[in-house]
């Protein structure tokens, strides 16, 4: 079974390259099917999640080729079916994705229920509620999303709760209807931005994305485009935050400092030094780790996808730290790996009540999802002795060259495959 296994204890130092934003490349991949002209899609992360979109939107007939490794051209033209096979869609959430782009180009789809990472009950019953305000029938048939409609019609759409697939699927499904439509208490993180400039540049009409109104002014037709993914928030995150635990000094490249404020100001307050360039930020970290609270929010709050990588910092911090997660509520399974690791942590409802210590302890642990392995790993960097991780193909739908990017860092880290690679690992490590 392939996993990582980590020898702990050197600080990182360096640089690293940031790759393209998963969650704005899946959005922006199910635009693209919504003309029949050629687009070109730029910096798009060779991950998992992605590969597994781009073979669904291969399934149903779209032509996909790669230039190279993080480039692609998508022509839709050849689209025969707008039900997508459920062996791709259920591994994924974002197959919902492919309801909006679907209904709002074809009028029907029919997609399983997403899957993706265990984190919580993850309704999409804000999603449904767009496109039936939209004009569409929709139902749930076998496990099955199930939409039909005439025509799709403006509306003013109001979401209950903030909500990131939601509000690019609302986009996805009303950029050709008929109308204005307004989409009220939208999500404002990034990949909501880069969704609408992607579809803009496609010739959509777009307003107000970034802000919690968005409007969209339905046009006949979209066209093609070039485009290029914005990178990466939360790879550029779990770096900082790796470098911040190992006592390290990182310069994290092709990044949008503004996208990571929220992140900078709990390493601040964490004790670590910042230095902001204009797309690259370096994280330095000298001495005890100090204590300090997190509570996730929507953005530009910090990202329930940083929850997991903080509390691994702030495990390792002087005193006691809280750390509140008000997005999902299933997102501290690591603890339980964290405490083999000699971690302090207690769990009461949506807050863990962290107590400092001053070291990890290498361990054979298991990745519970995507982020939280990706904190696993950061912690077994900072652990002392070896880790193995288990259950990588989490980590690996969302960070590109991860075990690469960290050795150059100055981390001893494999991807080995058998058991005896261990072994070899241990030996040549010491
Ligand atoms: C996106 O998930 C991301 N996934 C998640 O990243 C991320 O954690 C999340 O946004 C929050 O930023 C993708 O972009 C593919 P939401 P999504 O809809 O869209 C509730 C990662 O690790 N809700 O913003 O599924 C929901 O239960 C992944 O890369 C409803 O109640 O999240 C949650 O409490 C994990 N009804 C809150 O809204 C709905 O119809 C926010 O969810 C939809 C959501």
């Amino acid at each position: 079974m392939e996993q990582y296994v980590i020898k702990g204890g050197n600080a990182l130092k360096g640089e690293v390259n940031i790759a393209g934003a998963k969650n704005a490349a899946l959005g922006i991949l199910a635009a693209s099917i919504l003309t029949d002209e050629t687009v070109i899609i730029e910096n798009l992360p060779d991950v998992s999640d992605i590969n597994m979109f781009i073979q669904a939107m291969q399934s149903i007939g779209c032509m996909v080729e790669h230039i190279d490794r993080n480039t692609i051209k998508v022509n839709a033209i050849a689209i025969d079916s707008t039900e997508v096979d459920e062996g791709y869609m259920k591994k994924i959430r974002a197959s919902y994705y492919m309801l909006g782009a679907l209904t709002g180009k074809y009028h029907r789809a029919k997609v399983v229920l997403p899957g993706g990472c265990k984190i919580g009950t993850r309704p999409i019953d804000q999603h449904i509620k767009g496109f039936k305000a939209l004009g569409a029938k929709v139902d749930i048939v076998s496990g099955n999303v199930v939409i039909e409609a005439d025509k799709l019609t403006a509306n003013d759409i109001y979401l209950d709760v903030v909500t990131v697939g939601a509000t690019i699927n609302i986009m996805l499904a009303a950029v050709l209807a008929d109308g204005k439509t307004i989409i009220e208490n939208a999500a404002k993180e990034p990949h909501v931005v880069d969704v609408a400039n992607f579809l803009n540049s496609m010739g959509a009409n777009i307003k107000g994305a970034g802000t919690d109104t968005i409007r969209i002014r339905g046009v006949e037709k979209l066209h093609g485009t070039t485009y290029s993914v914005i990178p990466d928030q939360i790879e550029a995150g779990t770096f900082m935050f790796a470098s911040a635990v190992t006592g390290g000094n990182v310069l994290i490249k092709n990044v949008i400092p503004k996208h990571l404020e929220s992140i900078s100001a709990k390493l601040i307050e964490m004790g670590c030094e910042i230095k902001e360039y204009d797309d690259s930020v370096r994280v330095i970290s000298e001495g005890r780790l100090k204590k300090t609270n997190i509570k996730t929010l929507p953005y530009p709050g910090f990202p329930t996808d940083m929850q997991p990588q903080g509390a691994v910092a702030l495990a390792l911090a002087e005193g006691t730290s809280l750390v509140t997660e008000s997005i999902f509520e299933n997102r501290f399974k690591y603890v339980d790996e964290l405490t083999r690791m000699g971690a302090t942590i207690k769990v009461e409802g949506n807050t863990a009540i962290i107590e400092g210590v001053e070291k990890y302890t290498g361990a054979n642990i298991s990745a519970p999802d995507l982020r939280a392995g990706a904190a696993l790993v950061i912690a077994a960097l900072a652990a002392d002795g070896i880790s193995t991780i288990e259950d990588i193909h989490f980590i690996e739908r969302g960070y590109e060259d991860f075990p690469a990017k960290l050795s150059k860092l100055g981390a001893l880290i494999e991807k080995v495959s058998e058991e005896k690679e261990v072994r070899k690992f241990i030996l040549r490590v010491g």
